[in-house]
Order: structure tokens, then sequence, then C-alpha cells
């Protein structure tokens, strides 16, 4: 066994990597797998200087984050991505090996993921048939010995694509009030219908929302996200940050894309995204390889299909990558697709109607 073996920490001996779109990989000319905006990002500036080092904390991007949503700016802490703010989360509250987090699944595997890698416990919560939350469930303090310290809740939720109503969200986090944080993930709430729960943080403090700028604002790559809570629960995160955490040039360009044309920008971006969402999805309900397309309040739509593997082994021999979501249990045949320019989509029909 290699020294690098012997000496790894426990909880990384047996990880398996995050299986992020980039790591599986798959080539082609049309990608769908990363639920990542098909637009170009508003405008760039240009710079200035390289040889400073940036803010310890982009004060001004929180600041025009915090006008964009309507809250304080105390109450925003921007961060390198939402995976940063869950790697921070559960590295601010959870300790190693006496701690859990819960989670809704099928969701977002890096809740799963971040919690493996630090040796905090994970509770699995299925969702309903119908995808929706099981609220009683979530009600209950943790299980196993294991202090429950943050419920995981991905409103849009990432696979399934479907809002669950804030009462819903309300009344877990109304049982855990004195016990846990609810971390509401709302990476996709720009394409869904309904509101977001920020207004709801004074009411109840024990909510956390994470927000980033990689979706609706078509910004995947300068890597900002946010988490919108309290300030007390961002003053104990603070303690974990980096000296220079946020690269200036991602600040200058998220500060950019949160200007009131920007925000006007990601708006008409984000009509377009939903108008051929639907669009498409009408037009994959007619296939008949397709079993059933769900409601989706994103960017991406979840399909099942009679034989998942062969939708994903056809589209992928003409250069067209999407996401398999056949390793959750509850999704054998499930596999989404990511909706990029309208080319894109007519494209992955065409030959999803060749099969
Ligand atoms: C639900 C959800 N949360 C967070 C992220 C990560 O976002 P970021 O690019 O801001 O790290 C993603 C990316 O796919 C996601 O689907």
């Amino acid at each position: 066994m290699s020294l690098a073996k012997k000496l790894v920490v426990t909880t990384l001996k047996n990880l398996i990597p995050y299986q992020s779109a980039r790591r599986i990989g798959g080539m082609g000319q049309t990608y769908l797998n990363a639920n990542e905006s098909a637009f170009p990002p508003y405008q760039m500036p240009t710079r200035e200087t390289w040889n400073r080092y940036p803010d310890f904390l982009p004060s001004q991007l929180a600041r025009a984050y915090s006008r964009y949503a309507n809250v304080s700016p105390n109450n925003v802490l921007a961060v390198r991505g939402a995976d940063e703010a869950i790697d921070l989360l559960i590295r601010t509250y959870c300790e190693p090996n006496r701690d859990a987090i819960r989670i809704q699944d099928p969701t977002y595997s890096m809740y799963e993921f971040v919690a493996q890698a630090h040796g905090i416990a994970i509770e699995t919560i299925p969702l309903d048939d119908q995808f929706g939350l099981n609220v009683a469930a979530n009600q209950q303090a943790g299980t196993d010995g294991k202090r429950l310290k943050l419920v995981f809740i991905c409103n849009p939720n990432n696979p399934t694509g479907n809002l669950v109503p804030l009462r819903d969200i309300i009344r877990i986090a109304e049982a855990q009030r004195d016990r846990a944080f609810v971390v509401v993930d709302e990476a996709y709430i720009e394409y869904a219908s309904a509101e977001t729960l920020l207004p709801l943080l004074a009411e109840y403090p024990n909510l956390v929302v994470i927000r980033t700028l990689s979706k609706a604002f078509a910004l995947a790559a300068i890597r900002v996200g946010f988490i919108v809570a309290e300030e007390d629960v961002l003053e104990q995160i603070n303690k974990l940050i980096p000296p220079y955490p946020m690269p200036d040039e991602s600040a200058k360009i998220g500060i950019n894309a949160l200007s009131d044309t920007g925000i006007e920008y990601m708006r008409s971006c984000c009509e377009q995204i939903i108008a051929l969402r639907e669009q498409t999805r009408n037009e994959l309900m007619q296939l008949s390889s397709v079993e059933e397309v769900y409601d989706s309040q994103t960017n991406f739509l979840l399909v099942r299909f009679k034989k998942a593997s062969d939708a994903m082994k056809h589209l992928l021999s003409a250069g067209i990558v999407i996401r398999d979501q056949t390793h959750f249990m509850q999704l054998p045949q499930h596999l989404r697709i990511s909706i990029g320019v309208p080319e894109d989509m007519q494209e992955t029909l065409s030959h999803l109607q060749r099969l």
C-alpha cells in the first residue's frame, strides 16, 4: 500500500469522488448534462490590476446581491459557488462522527458527498411518488444517536425539477426551530413560478438559503454563490473563510451581472428558457420511447424513458451529452436533459424520434 493510501484520513479511504458532469465526461458537440445556461453572460468588464489581493469579503458583491434579493446586506455572504456554500455550512455546523445532516432522496448529490467526506452521518428521507417532501419525517429530531444539525431541501429540486410548497418547508422549520437549520438550496429559483423563501428568514431564524449566479445568470465559470441567513449564522461561517477567497474578477463580473440591466437580461433569458422548456416537454411527450416528462420549474427536464440506456447511448453516439439519473433508486429509467438553445433541443428531439 502506498504511503498516501496509508496516511489518508479515514473518511476519504473509500470515498468515491463526486461525479460531476465534467468528471463523468462524454464527448460531443451538444452539452445538455450540467444545467448550464445556454446564453452568453451579460457583458464582461475589463481587468485593471492583477498584483493586489482582492477584498477579504467582496462587500460590494454582497450588497449588489442583497439589492437583487431584497434582503439586508448583513444577511448575505458571497462564496465560491453554491457548492462552497454547502461545504461551509457542513464544516461550520457538523462535528465529525457525532452529527448528521438530512437529505431528501433523490436530490443534488453534493449534500451527501460533502457530509461523507467530513465524517458526518447522512439521514435519507425518500420523496413521495409525486416527489413531495415527507413533512412528518422531516419534523423529527435526529435518529441513530446522531445529532441532526442541517436539513437540506433543494427547491426546485435537482434532478426531479419540481417545487415543494413553502408551507411544507415552514412546517419543518418550525418543528426544528431550536434544534437544526433548514437549508434551502434555491439554485434554480429564477426559473420557478413560485416565491422564494427569503422574505421568511427573519421570522424563522433557523432557515438558511443558498443561491448561485451559475444558472439563471449564466455565470457558472466565475464561481459565485451566496448564503443568505441571519447575521449570527453567517458570523460562525465567516470564521472558516480563507484570507482572500473570491477572485476580484469574479466579484466584478458578478456585480456587473447584478446591475439593473444585468438583471433585466437574466430575466429575459429565463423567459426564453421557460418557453423552450415547455415546448420541449410537449414534444418529448409525443415520443414513443418516452413514458413521462415531469413538470419542471428549472432549466432542465427529467424524462422517464421506456429504456433509458438506449436513449442515453443513442444520443451520445450523435454527440449529445445528457445526464443519466438511473443510479437513484426511484429513477430507474430516468435521464435529465438541460434546456439549451432551440437548435440543441431540435437536434435532441430529432435523434430521439429515430429511437
Ligand atoms: C441544486 C444545486 N445546487 C448547487 C449547485 C452548484 O452550483 P454552483 O455552480 O454555484 O456551485 C448545483 C449545480 O448543478 C445544483 O444543481
